[in-house]
């Protein structure tokens, strides 16, 4: 019986579970999105004042959420789903302290 059948069972569970992620699966990673939200970061943040100035910061995400909003009204060029992506990576790299 079925070691043969096993096998084939596997491998097509296996090749339509490949074929699903490729073709709903975000394209990228955790770590590439994060790195893409590093550079995006690191691009816009850097054009009036050194990057130190909110790496030198802790804050929740509704607070880093005001900050950004305000450094749009500072001048900031970046749209909404930019700002998100930024919020995100500072919540994620520059969260509040622990306590
Ligand atoms: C158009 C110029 C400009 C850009 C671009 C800019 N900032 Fe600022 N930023 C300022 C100015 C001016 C201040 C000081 C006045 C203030 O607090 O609004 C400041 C202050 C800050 C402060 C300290 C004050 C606080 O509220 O904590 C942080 C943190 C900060 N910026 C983060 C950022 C981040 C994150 C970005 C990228 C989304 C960014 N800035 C992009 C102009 C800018």
């Amino acid at each position: 019986m079925g070691t043969k059948r096993g096998i084939s069972v596997f491998l097509s569970a296996t090749l339509l579970l490949v074929g699903l992620s490729t073709l709903a699966g975000p394209a990228m990673s955790a770590a590439e999105s994060q790195a893409k939200e590093k550079a995006l970061f690191e691009k816009k943040c850097s054009i009036c004042h050194a990057l130190s100035r909110p790496l030198g910061e802790q804050k929740s995400r509704a607070e880093w959420t005001k900050t950004v909003a305000q450094m749009r009204k500072n001048g900031c060029p970046i749209n909404d789903a930019e700002a998100k992506e930024i919020v995100d990576y500072l919540a994620k790299v520059r969260g509040p302290k622990k306590k």
